[in-house]
């Protein structure tokens, strides 16, 4: 027998890249070896001392039992002594709370706080997992465009004041997947300001709050009266290279934590002790595994050269282990171009409008593959593109 899905399942659609790695898969089984510069899983493993920690806490029986909601106390002890030391936040014992990896909290916050009716504010292009949550609460999404000529940062006085009325939430994301760009205090004090004024609970998902290159990300939670108008999402996947461990938080307003928590606690539940101990113990550790992979990506991202070199125009990142690339204004349809990418050339990267209409013309290749993998890839794009110049500036 075959069942429907529901309406609200219905109207989430399939993520473009999983339908990529269907096509991926399919190659493969032809026995074409692709480059895959699409997905954003992180290649190296989690530091080995995170590994052994987590192994001894699987020996401890304590740990086998259901773990309490919003985290254990060992864990938010953690998450506070690391936003003092990393951000100077001071947080009380009521502003923090756990859970399985991010993607479930940002879900979780339309359900959570808004109503059918209700606007939520998105950055646009933005990483897939903002809508989904969206969609099934019923609420209205109002996207922010983020361009180029604004450091990617949303042009605030450009929302229309009956949608920041009907606004209940604002998500936002620095160092920023897919663009790279990061934010600056002062956008950050404004956002804080904006939030306040009308009543807008603020997110700020700090996905990649550690991989940021020349200087140190601010957190949101540093700016004037953030607290009181919203949350940061912080989640230990890249950071550690912890992406399959499913382990995050979110700390800031109290009002937002506990709503968080609740729909939390009912739907996915807590996370197991072994994996809130050894991310508390990775949060209290390892800054020189930190630094140690901050300069990986860093190195890595200097690989970008060779399309830069080649005509192409790579967005300056502050941080993340993306590059944003525009195509030359020769080709017009950048689906097109990935597909006949990943089919002719065998690399995969992503097609910036996958991310939200701002993306058109750009495209996005993850830096979590080796500098010799990335440097090949990037070799067959520039020859993909200059095959398309040379012949009839069509794809066949
Ligand atoms: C911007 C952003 N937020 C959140 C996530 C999800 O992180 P998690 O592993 O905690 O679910 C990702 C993962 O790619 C991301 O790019």
């Amino acid at each position: 027998m075959q069942f429907k899905a529901s309406q609200r399942i219905a109207q989430v659609g399939q993520k473009y890249l999983a339908i990529q790695q269907k096509q991926i898969r399919s190659l493969e089984k032809q026995g074409m070896k692709v480059i895959n510069l699409g997905r954003g899983n992180p290649d190296q493993p989690t530091f080995p001392q995170i590994v052994a920690k987590a192994k001894s806490e699987l020996e401890q029986p304590q740990n086998y039992g259901y773990p309490p909601y919003g985290g254990n106390e060992n864990l938010k002890a953690a998450i506070r002594k690391f936003y003092a030391a990393e951000y100077q936040v001071t947080l009380a014992a009521d502003e923090v709370t756990v859970f399985s990896g991010s993607t479930a909290a940002l879900t979780a916050l339309p359900m959570a706080l808004a109503n059918s009716g209700d606007v939520i504010l998105t950055p646009d292009p933005a990483f897939f997992g903002y809508h989904i949550g969206i969609t099934m609460s019923g609420a209205t999404e109002w996207r922010m465009p983020l361009l180029a000529e604004n450091n990617y940062l949303p042009d605030l006085s450009l929302i229309p004041p009956e949608i920041a009325q009907k606004a209940k939430l604002m998500f936002l994301n620095y160092p920023h997947n897919p663009t790279g760009a990061g934010a600056t205090s002062e956008f950050f004090e404004r956002v804080a300001a904006f939030g306040l004024q009308h009543k807008i609970a603020i997110v700020h998902d700090f996905a990649y709050a550690d991989l940021s290159f020349a200087k140190p990300a601010p957190s949101f939670l540093q700016s004037r009266r953030a607290k009181e108008t919203g949350i940061e999402i912080y989640t230990l996947s890249k950071t550690f290279n912890m992406a399959g461990w499913r382990c995050a938080f979110a700390v800031g307003n109290a009002s937002i934590i506990k709503l968080l928590k609740t729909y939390i606690q009912n739907s996915v539940g807590g996370t197991f002790n072994v994996v809130q101990n050894a991310g508390s113990f990775a949060l209290l550790s390892q800054k020189k595994q930190r630094q140690k992979l901050r300069a990986l990506y860093s190195k890595r991202r200097s690989v970008m050269r060779v399309l830069e070199e080649n005509g192409f125009a790579v967005a300056h990142s502050a941080g993340t282990f993306f590059s944003w690339v525009r195509l030359p204004a020769t080709i017009k349809d950048e689906r097109q171009f990935a597909a006949e990418l990943l089919k002719q050339k065998q690399v995969a990267v992503v097609p910036g409008s996958a991310f939200g209409k701002n993306g058109q013309g750009y495209f996005r290749i993850s830096l979590v593959t080796s500098t010799a993998v990335l440097l090949t890839g990037c070799k067959r794009i520039v020859e993909f593109v200059k095959d398309y110049h040379e012949g009839s500036g069509q794809f066949d």
